[in-house]
């Protein structure tokens, strides 16, 4: 996702100090170099080593060193940056920046730097607050800096408010969606994910093993590319993805009416859903109890909810999935027909490293104008680049 991304990371002294070690963790392991500044208070609490050694590059900390200023000094760092993030950001930083002082590394880098500046800040929450940080904050957002905000939680001084560093994640979240062509702005996706759930009484119920992994990927990289997302989800153990609207689903007719309330809406419906296709006769209002013996239960097959689209006279760019164990791209390309798509991302659900409940998936790509794509095993975010790739370039000749 960042690879070719040189970032550059500016640590100030703060007790969240720490936590930037764990954004370059996730930093560099989505391909990004990473170059760390720190300031001389963060060295106070973490030692430059620890930055060095995860980065394999030699961490800059003092403007004045003449063997680092020979080999990249700070105008070259400044020139090479695709990203700054600057974490965690203390409100004397902030202050400093806004106030155009460059007296030390982080801050005459910053000052030279062309690329995009992302603030992550962490401070007491009455600093927070004070109305001098906060119009620092302003001034630099008006600028086109950007701002991860801080969280509200228990803070290390001892206060209870917002002034906590936000996840790791999230931040890293933003450092993406900062770096992502926004090819994908103006467009409206709606994306369904997870599987169903049909009740047989208040404690059973049919289902299947989908995770929701692939659609909650899709939603997750169609934001970063600037799209606006509805996520519609049947029952996972997933945290929504930041940015995305999500609407929470049972059973098939629940996503079939929630779909259909939404779609005119939309650009482009992506069905990554693994929907029941069949749903008990009636739903037991009580737990039915064992020695009641019941040993069949009577289904009747639910709507399918894309076909239900496929038919629209106007409608949106479809993608469909097809959940495969055998003859994977013939069952595809009869559902692609059948159900009037776009486009049908055929997964093999039986493989034990893709499709249901891992991280990475290998599917092939077949589209309505007979041509077909083959994507080999990567994780579900690189995937979903393969599909709304092609989603954007057939968008566009539509
Ligand atoms: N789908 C749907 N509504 C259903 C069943 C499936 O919208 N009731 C959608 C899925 O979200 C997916 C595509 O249709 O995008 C194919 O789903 P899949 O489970 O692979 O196939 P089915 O059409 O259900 O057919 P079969 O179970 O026979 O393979």
């Amino acid at each position: 996702m960042l690879t070719n991304k040189k970032i550059i990371l500016g640590v100030c002294g703060g007790i969240a100090a720490y936590k930037a070690i764990e954004l370059m963790r996730l930093l560099t392991k989505a391909g990004a170099e990473v170059h760390v500044i720190m300031t001389r208070a963060a060295q106070e609490f973490i030692a430059p080593l620890t930055f060095q050694t995860l980065s394999s590059n030699p961490v800059h900390t003092d403007l004045f060193n003449l063997i680092a200023e020979r080999e990249i000094g700070h105008i070259s760092l400044a020139d090479c940056a695709d990203l700054f993030i600057i974490v965690p950001a203390t409100a004397n930083i902030i202050g400093k920046i806004a106030a155009g002082i460059a007296d030390d590394m982080l801050t005459t880098t910053v000052m030279a730097t062309k690329s995009p500046v992302l603030f992550a800040p962490a401070m007491n929450v009455n600093m927070f607050t004070n109305p001098i940080y906060q119009e620092n904050e302003q001034k630099l957002r008006r600028m086109g800096y950007l701002f991860e905000a801080p969280v509200n939680g228990s803070l290390a001084c001892g206060w209870h408010g917002e002034g906590k560093l936000a996840a790791p994640e999230s931040v890293f979240e933003s450092a993406v969606m900062a770096l992502a062509n926004k090819d994908l702005a103006g467009k409206t996706i709606l994306i369904t994910a997870g599987p169903t759930r049909e009740e047989i009484d208040p404690v059973r119920y049919i289902s299947n093993h989908s995770s929701g992994k692939m659609g909650y990927a899709l939603a997750r990289v169609a934001r970063r590319r600037g799209a606006q997302v509805l996520l519609i989800s049947g029952p996972t153990a997933l945290a929504n993805p930041d940015g995305v609207q999500v609407i929470n689903v049972i059973s098939a007719a629940e996503m079939q009416s929630e779909v259909n309330a939404r779609v005119t809406a939309c650009d482009v419906v992506i069905k990554a859903a693994a929907v029941a296709d069949y749903r008990p006769v009636a739903r037991n209002s009580t737990k039915i109890k064992k020695n009641a013996a019941v040993t069949t239960i009577d289904l009747v097959k639910n709507p399918d909810i894309l076909a239900g689209l496929g038919g629209m006279s106007l409608r949106p760019f479809l993608v469909g999935f097809a959940a495969e164990t055998d003859a994977l791209a013939e069952n595809a390309a009869k559902k692609l027909t059948e159900k009037n798509l776009d486009m049908i991302v055929a997964n093999d659900v039986s493989q034990a490293d893709a499709g249901f409940n891992v991280d990475t998936n290998r599917a092939l790509l077949f589209f309505k104008d007979g041509s077909s794509r083959s994507c080999d095993l990567m994780s579900k975010d690189q995937l979903s680049m393969e599909i709304l790739d092609q989603v954007v370039a057939r968008l566009a000749v539509r």
